[in-house]
């Protein structure tokens, strides 16, 4: 059977999407019940490399290991030095003999494509400039919290950016059956080449594109905001603020969403820059729990590809 990677949500079988929430909560159910989870990665090492910072999916991954049983091995790009030092391929035969499951945050998704390509391994995207599944894993988690694990007919509105953390959120909701609004700045909506790839593999989901976020919210169940500068974007900064200055996620912006509407981050946020204190500390907010649910979903993931579950 060929190894099973996680790259995008939209190359993931739904089933595995399914087995993974179904064991995230079978394991999260356990941890709050004050029991220890099976260790069910015991003698399993995780070899993580980060070209960029991370304080959720950096923790996240090393406890769901450690509370798994296994371990894992951190590593900085400079020591690495993917695709500089040593070509993804030659790091992924290399580990492949070594440890049991790759976990990548990279600037150039090619990378994990070529790590993915050769390794007899699992590889794990953890973020790239094209998408970032675990987080979208951990965002279904959030809704199925507050809506019941049926998200049919659901629907999420992404104020903001057209980014990678937009890119996995609207395949997982495609598959979920929900409704997918993204409301950008002109410029900064997903482009049509990957509004194209989404739909490829998604041709059921309901996606709009607005540019008016009033308008985007107005049936929404969820609201989604990141960063307006991702990682590796930081010379756009300032003209990036000024093109999204009216995408706040604001109080005036929630009184225009039905009432039992949530609000969503993937954090770090840049608080009153793209949502307001009053928003991510307020009554709509779900977001500190949508990070706890990082470790869960991770657990899920790691139990899965690399526990057999
Ligand atoms: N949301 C998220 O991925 O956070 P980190 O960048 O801190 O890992
Ligand atoms: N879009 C953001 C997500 C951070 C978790 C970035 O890529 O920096």
């Amino acid at each position: 059977m060929p190894v099973q990677h996680f790259i995008t949500v939209a190359e993931t079988p739904v089933d595995t999407l399914m087995r993974i929430f179904d064991v995230a909560y079978e394991l999260r159910a356990e941890r709050e019940a004050g029991k220890r989870n099976a260790p069910m990665l015991a003698g399993k090492t995780l070899a993580m490399i980060f070209e960029k910072p991370s304080l959720r999916t950096n923790v996240s991954f090393q406890q769901a290991m450690i509370e798994l049983g296994g371990h894992s091995i951190v590593m900085v790009s400079e020591q690495v030095g993917l695709g500089k030092r040593e070509s993804p391929a030659d790091v992924a035969q290399v580990l492949s003999g070594m440890v049991h499951g790759i976990m990548a945050r990279v600037f150039e998704h090619q990378k994990l494509v070529d790590l993915a390509a050769v390794s007899t391994i699992p590889v794990i995207n953890a973020l790239s400039d094209f998408s970032h599944p675990c987080q979208a894993l951990a965002d279904a988690m959030a809704m199925m919290d507050e809506f019941g694990r049926d998200l049919k007919g659901r629907t999420l509105a992404y104020v903001g950016d057209g980014n990678n953390v937009a890119h996995s959120l609207a395949v997982m909701c495609g598959r979920l059956g929900m409704n997918f609004i993204l409301a950008s700045p002109p410029g900064y909506e997903i482009t049509q080449e990957v509004t194209d790839t989404i739909m490829s593999y998604c041709p059921d989901l309901n996606m709009q594109v607005m540019s008016d976020p009033m308008d985007a919210v107005r049936y929404a169940d969820a609201i989604y905001a990141d960063t307006w500068v991702s990682m590796g974007q930081e010379t756009e900064a300032a003209i990036r603020k000024a093109a999204f200055e009216s995408f706040q996620i604001n109080d005036k912006l929630v009184a225009a969403a039905p009432k039992h509407c949530i609000v969503l981050h993937c954090l770090p946020a840049y608080r009153n820059i793209e949502i307001t204190d009053s928003v991510i500390d307020g009554p709509r907010s779900r977001v500190f729990p949508q990070a706890h649910n990082r470790l869960h979903a991770q657990k899920g993931l790691l139990a899965v590809l690399m526990g057999g579950a």
